[in-house]
């Protein structure tokens, strides 16, 4: 399963990185917001750092607002994933970029139908919010869980990508079920590599090489 940071934040984007696990990075508006920079200037500093998928998402709802700054967002790198709302007009504008060989990561899906549609039209990617999904009191995961089937029954190439991921157990999942992808917070990124036993052992451990004469290799 590849794994992508959640982020717009360079700093965590280049933690990520340092430690050897990252495969893209996902953005969305509310995050690039955070930061307090253009757009154009984060993306850029993205790019600059990671070295797989990147996606930026389009902030037109109309077909070809969407299609011009998805064209204009594909010029600044070939690392570009133009992220497309799940609406009507997301979904033909999916078409004409997949028909240029723009990568698209349809966003805001929400159900296996919409997934489905969202192959058909050329999809690269789709997220899935599992975290939203929970929140009102669906199980998140099962979606994941059909859309595989549908995607494996049918042969689409479309990765999903499990987005809107709260904690370690929606990462678990997803590498259970066979996800292509899992884009995850940095909080929960660190929260993925503790664990109290290792913590006890490493004390234990260097409390004992204390008692080792002269304590050098
Ligand atoms: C995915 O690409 C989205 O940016 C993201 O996962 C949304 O997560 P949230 O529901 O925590 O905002």
């Amino acid at each position: 399963m590849k794994i992508f940071i959640d982020s717009a934040n360079i700093k965590e984007i280049r933690e990520a990185e340092s430690m050897g696990l990252l495969d893209g990075v996902t953005t969305n508006p509310s995050l690039i917001a955070k930061e307090g920079k253009p757009f154009g200037e984060v993306i850029r500093e993205i790019c600059s750092v990671v070295k797989g998928d990147i996606s930026a998402e389009v902030i037109a709802t109309d077909f070809e607002g969407i299609v011009k700054e998805g064209r204009e967002l594909a010029k600044i790198d070939d690392k570009i994933v133009v992220k497309v709302p799940l609406i009507r007009e997301g979904l033909k504008a999916v078409r004409v970029f997949s028909s240029e060989g723009i990568k698209t990561n349809v966003t805001l899906c929400f159900s296996p139908n919409q997934a489905l549609l969202a192959a058909k039209a050329g999809a690269y990617i789709i997220s899935p919010f599992v975290g939203r999904l929970d929140d009102i009191s669906y199980e998140g995961m099962e979606l994941i869980g059909q859309i595989l089937t549908i995607y494996r029954n049918y042969g689409f190439e479309t990765q999903v990508l499990v987005a809107s991921v709260r904690h370690p157990m929606h990462v678990v999942q997803a590498a259970l079920m066979g996800a292509h992808i899992a884009t995850i917070p940095f909080n929960v990124i660190t929260q993925l590599l503790k664990h109290p036993l290792t913590d006890i052992g490493l004390e234990r451990f260097l409390a004992d090489w204390k008692k080792v004469p002269g304590q050098t290799l």
